[in-house]
């Protein structure tokens, strides 16, 4: 398998994207691309300086802002995960809080935001040989993509499993909750006027409902032997 390619993964959130994205990098030698974590470092940027307040981004600083955060990412070989940072420092816990969770689609709903952020997302791909997973991968940021996967599952299922995660963290959260915020994420990211979520017309449909990680490799990675021979 000698041609590298693209992977552009999109889908629901909570439907496995970035276990199934890293587990095919690794697999492949690819670089993998956490988009949503971008989303989620200019939210806690913005979080940091005071600039949400009841669900309203005060959005006078923001051009200043994108252009001089620097967001990056490290890979951990030791514990085998990937760490992202911002100027330098390691956010990847304070990235993934409920506080900046529920703050992330208002800031990925604003256009300058996106501009900036498929900018960079372009640059880290200009190489072949990634994985990148977001939600406008197949449809804004790769639309050449040689393989885009759109994910789905259902919503209850995707519940059951972000509650464990939640709870392995340690927070005290009930199945109800875990699901109306799944439910309106998904919404909010369908309805959104910039970039919605949407199935690129070329994207192959993975549910996995019903399927553990090793299926979806074995799947997936059929299909990039047909791609890369
Ligand atoms: O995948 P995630 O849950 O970490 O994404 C966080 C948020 O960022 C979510 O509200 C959707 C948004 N997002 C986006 O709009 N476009 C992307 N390419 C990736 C994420």
């Amino acid at each position: 398998m000698d041609k590298k390619i693209v992977i552009a993964i999109d889908g629901f959130s909570s439907c496995g994207k970035s276990t199934f994205a890293k587990a095919i990098a690794k697999r492949l030698g690819y670089l993998y691309i956490d988009s949503g974590a971008m989303y989620r470092v200019v939210t806690l940027e913005l979080l940091r300086r005071g600039l949400i307040k009841d669900g309203v981004v005060d959005t006078s600083m923001l051009q200043s802002i994108l252009k001089e955060i620097n967001i990056g990412f490290s890979y951990d070989p030791v514990k085998m995960v990937y760490l992202t940072t911002l100027n330098g420092e390691v956010v990847e816990d304070e990235i993934r809080s409920p506080q900046v969770a529920n703050h992330v689609s208002l800031v990925a709903a604003i256009p300058a935001v996106r501009t900036r952020l498929v900018e960079l997302q372009r640059e880290l791909g200009k190489k072949k040989g990634i994985v990148m997973d977001g939600r406008d991968i197949g449809t804004v940021v790769f639309p050449n993509a040689e393989l885009k996967i759109f994910m789905t599952a259902d919503p209850i299922v995707r519940a059951r499993r972000r509650l464990k995660e939640l709870q392995e963290k340690g927070l005290n959260v009930t199945l109800d909750e875990v699901l109306k915020n799944i439910e309106e994420r998904d919404y909010i990211d369908q309805n959104r006027d910039v970039a919605p979520l949407r199935k690129a017309d070329d994207a192959v449909v993975l549910d996995n409902t019903n399927m553990t990680v090793e299926e979806q490799m074995e799947w997936v990675e059929e299909m990039v032997k047909r791609l890369t021979v």
